[in-house]
């Protein structure tokens, strides 16, 4: 079962019910104050208000919710027995990957999130007081190693969008704290930009040197076959409401959020299916497609001739696994 990349109703609600009281206006001013100083390479430390968290997750949290469904849904793919009891998610913000780990797990009953910012922690805990599952979620303020290192292990570890925001130091230090607190599976999203995948890869190579495997994106342990400029990125379609497209000034009801992800595991991963690495391109003769194999990167053509492959290859979609 694929879980929705949009918000849940209860999340929807939730927003909706603090957006009241609060200008469009304003929002929209402070949403993109904090869009350009993430463009410009800045973080989420310009957060501070209530006001400032809300119009963060209004222009945001759509769209990281989306990203991190999306990257789940590609894990239970390959790991349909997975049913994690316990989430930690480090960097949590307004609670984002928390409310999707919730969808896409029905057997997620201990929630523990972390975060240095008081404005998203407070906003998160404000956000989930009316839902039954996540109303309590366990919520430590600190900064993410000192927070971590107190944490209890968790069979489902999540960072998204987080480790952009530290030092490349600091992201090897967490990287390995965070697998040394993974008991089954560690998610890692980040925005789908080469900055953003050339992160995730290099969490990869160290947390496999560590003994850890790949369940996705790839279908190997080996090293990315991808060559600068190109990038291993995916992209999910995601509706707007109203509000979201008042906040973003946006003319569109919906958006494309990239993103980059990897999802390590700590038994090797039986079923190795190729992936999906861009949107296929079909002609009348045939469909061409760019995949990431067990064996490495393969540029295939399935002639329409080939009719049953031709038939099941124009259901491809970027991101999608396939045999
Ligand atoms: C872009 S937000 C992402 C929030 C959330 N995970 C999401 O996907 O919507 C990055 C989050 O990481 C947190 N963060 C950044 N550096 C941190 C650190 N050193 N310790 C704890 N939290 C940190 C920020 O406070 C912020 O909430």
């Amino acid at each position: 079962m694929m879980t929705s990349p949009d918000l849940p109703a209860e999340l929807k609600a939730a927003l909706d019910g603090k957006l009241r009281g609060f200008s469009r206006s304003d929002a929209a001013s402070r949403s993109a104050t904090i869009s350009k100083t993430y463009r410009d390479g800045g973080g989420s430390g310009g957060i501070r208000s209530e006001a400032d968290a809300l119009a963060y997750a209004l222009a945001r949290m759509p769209a990281t919710y989306a990203a991190v469904t999306a990257s789940l849904n590609a894990l239970i793919e390959i790991r349909p027995d997975f049913a994690p009891k316990s989430l930690l998610d480090v960097g949590a913000g307004p609670g984002t990957a928390t409310w999707a780990a919730a969808e896409a797990f029905p057997s997620l009953q201990d929630f523990a999130l972390l975060d240095a910012n008081e404005a998203l922690r407070a906003l998160a805990l404000g956000l989930v007081t009316d839902s039954f599952r996540l109303r309590d979620v366990s919520y430590e303020r600190g900064e993410a190693r000192t927070a971590l290192a107190k944490s209890d292990a968790a069979d489902l570890v999540v960072a998204s969008y987080m480790i952009g925001e530290i030092s490349d130091a600091e992201q090897r230090a967490l990287a390995e704290l965070m697998w040394e607190k993974t008991r089954d599976t560690l998610l890692v999203v980040e925005p789908g930009t080469p900055a953003g995948y050339a992160r995730i890869i290099a969490l990869r190579e160290r947390l496999i040197a560590m003994g850890a495997h790949v369940a996705a994106p790839c279908p190997h342990d080996g090293k990315c076959p991808l060559q600068p400029p190109d990038w291993c990125h995916f992209s999910q379609r995601l509706q707007r409401s109203r509000a979201h497209m008042q906040v973003k000034g946006a003319e569109v009801p919906f958006e494309d959020e990239r993103f980059a992800y990897v999802a390590l595991v700590r038994a090797p991963v039986a079923q190795r299916l190729s992936r999906v690495l861009d949107q296929p391109a079909i002609s009348k003769v045939e469909i061409n497609a760019k995949l990431c194999t067990p064996a490495g990167l393969a540029f295939t053509k399935v002639p329409r001739r080939d009719k049953a492959a031709y038939a099941s290859a124009r259901r491809w979609r970027w991101g999608d696994a396939v045999v």
